[in-house]
């Protein structure tokens, strides 16, 4: 049986065939971490066809969406990875080879029993740090205000720097699916920029 992932095998990416040079070294790349269905990857994917843009995602159900909106959209510049984000963070992204994270509403875990599962660590953090160019950036939003204090706790033991510059791509950005459910309830969203120096 044939799986629908294997429909749109241009927008994925294949972890034994990928040659990342080609790929992604040279290019201005951006990377959304826990992309989710897409949406606000294609949405920018859309908005700057000369970057390159890559989603990391680790429900095969999420991707199969990021997959079909990429192909509807008829893209050239952005690939999904089926894979955990620390993982292909810290393991198979080449350093200094990134130009922009984003990390868009991480699950906040808010039980104190499941904080332990919270995407955003040290470990995410400084394989970030690792694999961003110089003056490279990371964006992270959240509706949780308990999580984005312990994020920014986070971020001092790394060596990222704040950064209050706001590029383009920062401001006319697209909402993801879960920030347009925050507008509607009226919730605040709280957002971080950091830079490699
Ligand atoms: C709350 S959703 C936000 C989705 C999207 N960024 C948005 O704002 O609409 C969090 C996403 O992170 C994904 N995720 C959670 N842990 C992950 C991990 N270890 N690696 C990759 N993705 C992960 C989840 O599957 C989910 O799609």
């Amino acid at each position: 049986m044939k799986l629908k992932i294997d429909k749109f095998p241009e927008y994925l990416i294949n972890f034994t065939t990928v040659d990342f040079d080609k790929y992604f070294l040279n290019k201005n790349t951006i990377l959304d971490i826990g992309c989710g269905e897409g949406e606000f990857i294609v949405g920018l994917a859309s908005l700057y066809p000369k970057r390159q843009f890559i989603g990391v995602e680790i429900k095969y159900g999420r991707i199969i969406k990021c997959l079909k909106k990429a192909h509807a959209n008829k893209l050239h510049n952005v690939k999904f990875a089926l894979c955990d984000a620390t993982l292909f963070t810290t393991k198979v992204l080449k350093s200094n080879s990134i130009n922009k994270v984003f990390i868009n509403n991480p699950d906040p875990w808010p039980k104190e029993k499941h904080q332990k599962n919270r995407l955003v660590n040290l470990e995410l953090l400084t394989g970030i740090y690792q694999k961003l160019k110089r003056k490279g950036s990371l964006i992270i939003k959240t509706d949780s205000n308990e999580y984005f204090r312990e994020i920014k706790r986070t971020i001092l033991k790394t060596n990222l720097s704040p950064d209050k510059s706001i590029d383009l791509l920062d401001s006319s950005i697209p909402l993801t699916k879960f920030q347009k459910f925050y507008k509607k309830d009226d919730k605040k969203i709280y957002s971080i920029k950091v830079l490699k120096k």
